[in-house]
């Protein structure tokens, strides 16, 4: 594919349609450190009416972020947050990749990255990738919400066409892991695993999760859209109904720059979709074999209403998942199929 000039954006808040007006995107920028702000140093800076401070103090906590709040002294957050740059995210990216990365749109608050990029994808320059501090109706596989606190996440979609209709493209989501894994090793996070089709495990919990979307031809040209959120200051109170993990509980140490690891997801993603597009997911085969989260595990599988157990034998070289179920031998393409590990029971004693 001919790589595109490159363009970074930076959408503020307001500038554009789906946007709330008056977002508190500066008073996060002034807290962002974890310094601790008076209200009248916050009002100053803003330019804004300390009444105008506290009600933006809890659009911040409506979305997600720990505001300290102490009598007499000030706001603070919980822990420093990374604002999101286009500028560092693009100067994370190799320099051999940045043309396949192409334009980086970073939005203050935006429905889904996902589905702007989906929206605009046929007349859309591409490469070109969108990421948003704010996901307002973030989408997981299977109909699923998506949703991260402000700044405890990387939410980012990115777009490409190829030439060779969208039945090549089986496996895209398993390779999109795999760059997120290598991404994640390039900011010295290891132990990272992949739980098919869309997972992405570290210490068998869910750290990030990826969502393909595919237009076009079935034949002929067609585009991805590719999806991918990662967990890196949760907290708490994070409504995730599975096990989760973050990198902030990953990395022993300071905790990996977002824009750093938007920058490498990006980079390793363009960099493996370049190998996909000329040589398909059997090119990867065998380094999804490698970090197969599933593979010899006892599984449930879940589809249409029913749910079986089998052993997870690996994967095809087409992305589908083989298990076996006694005598019999199956190959299971994603679709509406949901996959879980099954713990091997502890004997009790009497
Ligand atoms: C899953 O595990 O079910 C997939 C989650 C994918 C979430 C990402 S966050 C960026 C992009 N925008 C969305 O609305 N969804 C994906």
């Amino acid at each position: 594919m001919k790589p595109h000039s490159a363009a970074i954006r930076e959408h503020a808040p307001g500038a554009r349609r789906g946007l709330a007006s008056g977002a508190p995107a500066a008073l996060l920028t002034l807290l962002a450190d974890g310094a601790e702000w008076s209200g009248s140093a916050l009002a100053n800076a803003l330019g804004v009416t300390r009444a105008a401070v506290w009600k933006q103090i809890g659009q911040l906590r409506a979305l997600g972020a720990t505001v300290h709040a102490a009598a007499g002294r000030g706001y603070r957050l919980d822990a420093p947050i990374e604002r999101l740059d286009p500028a560092r995210i693009a100067a994370a990216v190799s320099p051999e990749q940045r043309a396949h990365v192409g334009a980086i749109d970073v939005h203050w608050q935006i429905d889904s990255t996902s589905s702007e990029l989906v929206r605009t994808a046929a007349t859309a320059t591409v490469p070109r990738a969108c990421l948003a501090e704010i996901q307002t109706a973030g989408r997981g596989r299977r109909g699923r919400v998506w949703q991260m606190p402000i700044g405890g996440g990387i939410a980012v979609s990115f777009l490409r066409r190829f030439d060779g209709g969208m039945a090549t493209l089986a496996g895209l989501s398993l390779i999109a892991g795999i760059a997120v894994m290598h991404a994640l090793a390039d900011v010295n996070v290891s132990g990272v695993a992949l739980k098919w089709p869309n997972d992405v495990v570290a210490d068998g919990k869910k750290l990030g999760g990826i969502l393909v979307e595919l237009g076009g031809d079935a034949l002929g040209p067609c585009h991805a859209v590719i999806g991918i959120g990662v967990n890196v200051r949760v907290g708490s109170g994070a409504p995730i109904d599975q096990p989760w993990t973050d990198l902030a509980a990953l990395h022993a140490g300071e905790l990996p720059s977002r824009n750093l690891v938007a920058g490498r997801i990006l980079s390793r993603l363009a960099e493996a979709l370049e190998i996909f597009a000329a040589r398909g997911f059997p090119a990867f085969e065998r380094e999804y074999a490698k970090h197969d989260a599933l593979l010899g595990r006892e599984i449930a599988v879940s589809m249409r209403d029913q749910t079986w157990m089998g052993t997870a034998q690996g994967v095809t070289s087409r992305g589908a998942l083989v298990v076996t179920r006694g005598k019999e031998r199956l190959e299971i393409d994603s679709g509406e199929v949901s996959v879980r590990r099954v713990e091997p029971r502890i004997a009790r004693r009497a």
